[in-house]
């Protein structure tokens, strides 16, 4: 049954009616002098009175109270207003109680939410921070050798000079990715879309990263499509810098001694797919959902030795999540990576 005034109160009217009535009966059995008619009479007057009684309490002390909080509870959430409306005819109780419930979970679930975000900033500020101690100590360092009579030594001035221009351009490096991503975070940064073959680029980007691939026994494949120009519309300068760090990152971390990197496409409805593979080290399964984090490294020393921070895949994925296209990594260790992208065709 509904808890709702009315049907509480008369419930317990009738109880209440129907025992005095009993006791009325009781009464009348002992003294034989109470009739018929006086006993429903008082009997009915009992229920009346009850029922007003009772129903205005509940009414006046509990269910109005309740439906304030059921109400307001309702305005703080964004719960079913279907509910708030059949709230006359259903049990108040009922919905309160499963309203509370629902309030509960979606509260816990924006406190978790919070907490994940503050964690993350700890995390972000820990990793700024360390990223920037090491150039700024290994500057420190050399600076400190150069004043203590290292100037006037013609063996390492030169040297120390020049790597504290490599740590100078490092810290530069650092400041340009975050700043990158901090306008991409901020809508700041706008596409300048045009119309461009992307096998073009990629010939070019090829060109580009040729001595370095030959540096780490790679060869760059640019896989043909016959016939057919690659036309898309995106923002070229963005894509190139996504095909630049993807191709770098293949040749960073692909086979050292036999690398191949294979660049291709494929039609798909509106869209082309780009991906980008190499025959490398491969990323753990346990890293993969991680890599298109800051800062993120599956090995920060090896990283770090080939001049990575961390950052290049999280400015790739801003830039296609811009261009609203999506992309995703596939890797087994030691077999190699393959990166995946879509973008738009252009009409
Ligand atoms: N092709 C790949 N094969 C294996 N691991 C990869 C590959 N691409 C990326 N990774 C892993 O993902 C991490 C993040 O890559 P990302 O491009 O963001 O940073 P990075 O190359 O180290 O530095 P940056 O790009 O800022 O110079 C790398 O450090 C590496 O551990
Ligand atoms: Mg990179």
């Amino acid at each position: 049954m509904n808890f709702n005034p009315k049907n509480v109160a008369f419930l317990n009217a009738v109880i209440i009616a129907l025992a005095f009535a009993a006791v009325l009966t009781a009464i009348d059995g002992i003294f034989y002098k109470i009739m018929l008619w006086p006993l429903i009479l008082g009997s009915l007057t009992m229920f009346v009175v009850s029922y007003l009684i009772i129903h205005f309490s509940l009414q006046k002390f509990i269910y109005q109270r309740l439906k304030i909080i059921y109400k307001t509870i309702g305005k703080v959430g964004s719960f079913d207003t279907k509910k708030q409306k059949s709230s006359k005819t259903e049990d108040v109780l009922d919905i309160v109680n499963q309203m509370v419930l629902e309030w509960r979970d979606e509260q816990q679930k924006k406190i978790d939410e919070l907490q994940k975000n503050a964690e993350y900033r700890r995390e972000f500020l820990g990793n700024v921070s360390h990223e920037l101690k090491t150039p700024i100590f290994n500057i420190q360092g050399y600076v400190l050798t150069l004043l203590d009579q290292g100037l006037k030594d013609e063996t390492i001035n030169m040297k120390f000079l020049q790597k504290t221009e490599k740590s100078v351009n490092r810290m530069i490096a650092i400041v340009e990715d975050l700043e990158e991503i901090a306008k991409f975070e901020s809508g700041e940064l706008k596409l300048n879309e045009e119309v461009f073959d992307l096998h073009e680029l990629c010939r070019d980007i090829a060109d580009f990263l040729e001595i370095k691939a030959e540096q780490n026994n790679s060869k760059i494949i640019i896989k043909e499509t016959p016939g057919k120009t690659v036309k898309v519309k995106a923002d070229k300068k963005r894509i190139r810098q996504v095909l630049i760090n993807l191709v770098d990152n293949a040749i960073k971390y692909g086979n050292q001694i036999n690398g191949v990197i294979e660049i291709s496409f494929y039609d798909f409805h509106d869209n082309y797919l780009v991906e980008v593979s190499d025959n490398g080290i491969g990323i753990p399964e346990s890293s993969i959902p991680r890599v298109f984090e800051r800062f993120f490294r599956t090995d920060k020393s090896r990283s770090r030795d080939k001049g990575g921070t961390g950052l290049g895949l999280a400015i790739v994925k801003h830039i296609i999540e811009a261009h609203r296209q999506s992309i995703s990594v596939r890797s087994q260790v030691s077999k190699g990576t393959t990166f995946s992208f879509t973008l738009k065709k252009a009409k």
